[in-house]
């Protein structure tokens, strides 16, 4: 029988999970308390204390953005895994809300893994993957919360939902994704089988009852064995797939441009390609924010060194970019306008020519702000092989740096010990245009309209940085440079 949304609220004061949630609180506020300041960020948002990874359930409800994230919340390590919970209007200002879900059922006992929300008749439906270890093997199953306030949330009682991967997935069988067309609600899972990395998609006609369709997308073989949190959405006249894949290296978030095929239950893809350069860019979710496509990703990555965490916390989300589609067809991301409300200090340089010697700009602290740059390069009159910023400390020493080579076609952050990361970048027309958005331990850059990006952690020795414009072999032109600091 069909659960109406109220019934399944309503009957149940879930005493064990409101438990296990006020005893994570508890230990999340304590650590908060005591949480070194040395590495924390200005303005991306994180949990108050110990660990995070993957964005879930963003969604707009009630007048809020809410952002939900797998959290640990008892070590800065991963763990069993819980979903934090914040919400915010402006991406500027967070409010952190108490843990919305914590393992407390066999099905589940090992973990809430990642998801996606809706919203349907006034409630907030969260989907889930219970995961649980038996005899050393995953089982990974699909599973509902649902919330009519946005804050506190009942676990469904027909969980689990989908209790069993179909023949074409695997033990890896989990982030649900769940979007509505046409009346019908589907959702993408994420899986793979025999090294092929592959989307598995179910449609339901009341978020209770799923059925299986079949496999929506998979990999060429040459795009991972495992695809994690898949997310699907229409952008324009076109539709967006983008999925985390395991295997594949490096490993960076891949996305497709096509078309969904509902009679099929395909996805047909028009091309591939990296959504993001960095080695910090994971997990990525979109979601449609009254008018417009906003996407976040897990601003970190699996099997990396995290210096935060002898702080106590670590992990963190990217700036949330708009998407867009270019006139090639091509993403774009345009980080929100919003966050031009954190400017301050504002300096500018125009027309500045520079042959073989470095400038360096007033320095700025880390510890105080963070910063933005707005570079317009005059590519027609550049003659550089390699040019850039470097963020130079007291003694010269740079501690990471922007910048391009082979005479502008390669965009790449230095981020130091932690690695270089590069990304192709066309020269279209005369005038190169670049954004890059430091915190205090982050550096995201834009490029060509936003059409390639590059995210990475950085962990500067010191926080006092003189930003210092180099060109090698060649001139260096530059229409107009703005430098803002960032702070709330
Ligand atoms: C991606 C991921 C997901 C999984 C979650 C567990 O980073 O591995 O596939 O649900 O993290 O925390």
């Amino acid at each position: 029988m069909e659960k109406k949304p109220e019934s399944m609220i309503s009957s149940r004061t879930d005493l064990s999970h409101e438990l296990l949630l006020q005893k994570a609180d508890q230990s999340v506020s304590t650590a908060a308390a005591a949480v070194d300041q040395t590495y924390r960020l200005h303005y991306h948002f994180m949990p108050q204390a110990y660990w995070m990874n993957d964005p879930n359930g963003l969604v707009f409800f009630d007048g809020y953005y809410h952002v939900f994230y797998q959290h640990h919340p008892y070590s800065p390590d991963w763990g069993p895994m819980h979903w934090g919970h914040a919400r915010t209007k402006d991406f500027l200002l967070w409010e952190h809300l108490p843990i919305a879900l914590a393992p407390s059922e066999d099905y589940d006992r090992d973990g809430c893994f990642s998801g996606s929300a809706v919203v349907d008749q006034g409630a907030l439906y969260l989907f889930y993957t219970g995961h649980r270890v038996v005899q050393g093997r995953a089982i990974q199953v699909q599973c509902r919360a649902a919330s009519l306030d946005g804050l506190t949330f009942v676990k469904d009682p027909l969980n689990p939902l989908i209790r069993q991967h179909p023949p074409e997935g695997s033990c890896d069988f989990r982030d649900p994704k769940v979007w509505k067309h046409g009346g019908t609600w589907f959702m993408a899972l994420g899986s793979g089988k025999d090294g092929i990395g592959r989307v598995l998609l179910y449609r339901s006609s009341d978020l209770s009852h799923w059925e299986y369709v079949g496999v929506f997308a998979e990999s060429d073989g040459t795009q991972g064995t495992i695809w994690e949190c898949p997310d699907v959405f229409r952008l324009g006249e076109k539709h967006v797939l983008v999925v985390s894949p395991i295997g594949r290296e490096p490993r960076r978030v891949l996305y497709f441009v096509g078309d969904v095929d509902y009679r099929s239950g395909t996805f047909v893809a028009d091309y591939s390609r990296e959504l993001d350069h960095g080695s910090d860019f994971y997990a990525a979710q979109s979601f449609f924010g009254t008018d417009r496509r906003i996407l976040l990703a897990w601003m970190d990555a699996w099997d990396v060194d995290i210096p935060s965490k002898k702080d106590n916390w670590a992990g963190a989300l990217t700036l949330p970019r708009e998407l867009l589609l270019g006139r090639d067809g091509s993403l774009r991301f345009r980080p929100l306008p919003e966050l031009r409300g954190l400017r301050k200090d504002h300096c500018f340089t125009t027309n500045m020519a520079l042959d073989g010697a470095e400038h360096r700009f007033s320095a700025f602290d880390l510890q105080e702000a963070g910063l933005e740059i707005h570079w317009q390069l005059d590519l027609e009159n550049t003659t550089a092989a390699q040019f850039g910023i470097l963020f130079l400390d007291a003694r010269s020493f740079a501690q990471f740096s922007v910048g391009f080579r082979r005479r502008g076609e390669e965009l790449y952050v230095d981020a130091g010990r932690l690695g270089v990361f590069s990304a192709e970048v066309s020269p279209t027309g005369e005038t190169r245009d670049l954004r890059i958005f430091v915190d205090r331990s982050s550096v995201e850059v834009f490029a060509d309209g936003g059409a390639v990006s590059i995210t990475a952690r950085v962990y500067p020795s010191s926080h006092k940085l003189f930003p210092t414009l180099f060109a090698a072999d060649g001139q260096l032109r530059t229409v107009r440079m703005d430098r803002w600091s960032l702070a709330k």
